[in-house]
Parts: structure tokens; sequence; C-alpha cells
């Protein structure tokens, strides 16, 4: 066995202010189908073999509580608990999960306090068939840090991410063949700046785009196409304020790909950030909405 790592990027958890009203969206509008209702929480799951990638509970205010990261077996859970542990990192002991799906985990805590469970031996629903326009999975998390660097580094040092690029503003890291499955970008206050959901290809992400625009809840920021990560884009903004992403396409890399570097990424302004230079500029709401 190589050095114990994270493997895949599991599910998110919100605090949401009104449960009913946001599961009403995350089914209807966003596409993905609830498995458990149980405790005040609600679980809902996409089309893929995850139990669930999104948690909405109960909350005032809008916060990310938590982003679940998948390892292999218990034994590579405990490993990295005890690495984590040993290189001085905010840790919890690893428990059995007692909550829809189940499992093995232990919590850590980022350099700015939030929390992170990486667990194995979660119940693995089939996968359905892809659809035209529902989610497949959770694709990435992008975190806002004061610290961005110092938080990349405890990804890659603790739980055997890579990084994949660096720009500017932004470090892209994976734990799979996906160019990226956390990215922390530097903005003052340790929040959540989005979280993406993946779905099948193009045409699905325009088709899922057009049930969110009919709904009320237009695209805030694409569709364009990323340069990091190549992936296709569009941005919303939840009932809550969360912002998220549908994207597709995401580039698939392995240990041949060449780490890129702020040289690397420059790209003329006008483009706003799309490689197409199609995206009209973000909305102020979404650049607002980004910072936490
Ligand atoms: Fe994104």
């Amino acid at each position: 066995m190589g050095e114990p790592r994270v493997t895949g990027l599991r599910s998110a958890e919100f605090a949401v202010p009104d449960l009913a009203a946001a599961q009403r969206f995350y089914e209807d509008c966003w596409g993905l189908e609830t498995v458990a209702d149980t405790a005040g929480a609600v679980f809902l799951r996409g089309t893929g073999a995850e139990h669930h990638i999104l948690v909405l509970r109960p909350g005032a205010e809008r916060r990310l509580l938590r982003v679940n990261l998948a390892a292999d077996d218990k034994g590579t859970v405990d490993a990295l608990h005890d690495r984590a542990a040993g290189l001085g990192a905010s840790v919890d002991p690893p428990a059995e999960i007692d909550e829809p799906g189940g499992g093995y985990g232990f919590i850590f805590r980022d350099l700015d306090g939030r929390e992170y469970m990486v667990s194995a031996g979660l119940a693995e629903p089939e996968a359905q068939p892809p659809t035209i326009d529902r989610p497949v999975k959770l694709s990435h998390v992008v975190q806002n840090s004061p610290q961005r660097q110092a938080q990349s580094a405890q990804f890659i040092d603790l739980l055997g991410f890579k990084l994949s690029d660096r720009t500017g503003y932004m470090d892209f890291v994976r734990c799979s063949s996906d160019h990226h499955a956390i990215a922390i970008t530097t903005i003052d206050a340790p929040t959540l700046n989005h979280c993406a959901f993946e779905v099948p290809n193009h045409d699905a992400l325009m088709r899922a785009s057009g049930r969110m625009k009919r709904a009320g809840h237009p695209v805030e920021w694409g569709v364009g196409r990323h340069g990091p990560g190549n992936n296709i884009f569009a941005y919303f903004i939840d009932p809550t304020g969360y912002v998220i992403e549908y994207t597709a396409e995401v580039e698939q890399v392995d240990d041949s790909y060449r780490t890129g570097m702020p040289e690397d990424w420059e790209r003329p302004p006008e483009f706003h950030g799309d490689s197409w230079g199609f995206a009209a500029p973000a909305s102020e709401r979404f650049r607002e909405a980004t910072r936490g």
C-alpha cells in the first residue's frame, strides 16, 4: 500500500434557514433527489453512486458546515487521521457515522477552522443512468482563505492531494483524475466561495441552466469555459444565497500533468475569465455572494 490519501469528494453540507424551501429548490430546480429526510436534516443524491452529495441542515444563516471527502477503506481513514494528528492538525478521533449512509470517518479542521470529514464504508446506491439535465456528483468546492498557499499545502501534506494549478489568486488541488476537487482563493474572510455539481456534458449543462432560468434563477456568470480544469461553467445563486455551479467536461489528469503557475494563466481581461471570450462579466450579486 502506498501513502494513505483521500480519493474523492463526497458531499457538502449547507446550513439553511428554511429547510423545506431549500429542499424544494434542490429537488425541483437543481435536479437532486432526496434519499433521507430524518432528524431535521435532508440528504440529497445525484445520479452517481455516492449515497448523497448535498446535506441541508437547519441554521440561522448561510454557512458551509462541512465538506465530506472519501478514502478507500477504514484502514486508510485511520492512517490519514494518524498522519494529520501527527503533523499537528486539529482532528477528532475516527468513529462510526450515525447518519444516513453510515460509514466511518474522522473530522479535521483546516487552518481557518473549517470542518472536513474523511470517510469510508458509506452505503453505495447503484448509480442511475445519466440524465440529460441532472447533476451526477459534487465536482468541486472553492473556499476563500486569507492563507491560500498554507491551506493548499495542508491538503497536500495531510491528505495526499496534488497541486494541479496555481493562478494569481487561486490554488487548485486534486485527489482523483478530476483536475481539482478543492480550490482555495485569496479572499480575506474564511468563507465558502462556491460549490460545483457535475452534469454529464455541455448539452446537459445548457438544459439544466435553462430549467434554472425558467424557474427565476438567472445565470450569474457564464456560460463559459474555465482556464485551469478546462471545465464548462454556469453559476447561479440559490434561495439562501449560496453560489452553485453546473459544470461539465472537467479535465482528466494523471501524474504526468504539469502544474501550472500564475504566468501560465494570464488571460486578457476582456475575456472575463472565460477561455471562449463569450461570457459577460459576472454579476455584482455573484461577486458579493462569492465573498461569503
Ligand atoms: Fe467552480
